[in-house]
């Protein structure tokens, strides 16, 4: 599997197994089987509630860990003790440490609110942390490099918030990676030029478009799939890797984790059309949550 180099000297393969969405019961079989296939890289975060399941997979495997690339990522409530938040995915995995640790959001939440996954006030709006932003939080994570996690990232950063971390007198590390939706209705090309320029390693999640994705029937992605006789999922997968990104499907079903696997070398042409797919569809997010849309995403390209 080929790899991109992280600003660390890491390693990272450009496809990982994603399991956002995938329960604990689904996803012990789904990392057992790509893992047996020959996936090497998996993303999981505190938040999917999965991390338990995941580690006794990768344990079962037989396969050295340090054959492994494990992501995942810290949630919300811990933003204020990111050393507690990776205490307790590391106790989960069953590892001593993870190769990436991301911060999930940048956005800090109460601990202490009314629901401990995601915090919410008497009239419904997220329970925010006040007086701490991600920056601080950031500032903090820089003391677990080396200490559970081998590089640090963040995750649902667009450049005006990337370009707050890194002007940041407390940053003197900047993130190894950005994991955020793309996917041709929100290929984040700005976003994309300006990772690459900073050495960030830009990770797609939801590259198919999630549950009950319109992008699988797209005609001009399905014209592309037929060229080469591949499912029009491969086509998505093997356009994020042409375009220099790490790519995350999810799926908990055998035969899709196989042929997720099989990716092509989509010609420079077809890559072209996907690139400019959203020209005529408009930009759109077909997952990402939309809050507090003036913290997190400040604009699309
Ligand atoms: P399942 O997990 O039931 O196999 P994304 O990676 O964009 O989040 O997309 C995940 C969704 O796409 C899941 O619903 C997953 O279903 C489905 N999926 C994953 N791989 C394929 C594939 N090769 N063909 C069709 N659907 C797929």
């Amino acid at each position: 599997m080929a790899t991109l180099k992280l600003n660390n000297n890491a390693e990272i393969p450009v496809l990982g197994l994603g399991t956002w969405q995938s329960s604990p019961e689904e996803v012990y079989n789904a990392v057992l089987h790509a893992l047996k296939l020959g996936y090497r890289h998996i993303d999981t975060a505190f938040a999917y509630g999965n991390e338990e399941s995941i580690g006794k997979a990768i344990r079962d495997s037989g396969i050295p860990r340090e054959q492994l690339f494990i992501t995942t990522k810290l949630w919300c409530t811990f933003h204020k003790n990111p050393s507690d938040g990776l205490k307790e995915s590391l106790t989960r995995l069953g590892l001593d440490q993870v190769d990436l640790y991301l911060m999930h959001w940048p956005v800090p939440l109460n601990p202490n609110g009314n629901d401990p996954k995601f915090p919410t006030l008497p009239d419904g709006n997220r329970d925010i942390v006040q007086g701490w932003n991600f920056i601080d939080t950031w500032r903090e994570m820089q003391k677990l490099v080396g200490h559970g996690a081998k590089a640090i990232g963040v995750s649902n950063f667009d450049v005006y918030n990337l370009e707050k971390l890194l002007q940041a007198s407390s940053t003197t590390v900047v993130p190894a990676a950005n994991q955020v939706e793309l996917h041709p209705h929100l290929p984040q090309h700005k976003l994309l030029a300006y990772c690459k320029e900073k050495g960030i390693v830009l990770e797609a999640y939801s590259p198919l478009g999630s549950t009950n994705s319109p992008l699988l029937t797209e005609p001009a992605l399905v014209k592309i799939a037929e060229k080469y006789h591949v499912h029009t999922a491969t086509v998505l997968i093997s356009w994020a890797i042409w375009r220099g990104t790490v790519v995350l499907p999810k799926s908990v079903t055998p035969k899709r984790i196989e042929s997720n696997f099989e990716v092509i070398k989509l010609e420079d042409e077809d890559g072209k059309i996907i690139d400019n797919l959203y020209k005529e569809i408009g930009v759109r997010r077909i997952i990402s949550p939309n809050w507090y849309p003036e913290v997190v995403f400040h604009s699309d390209d």
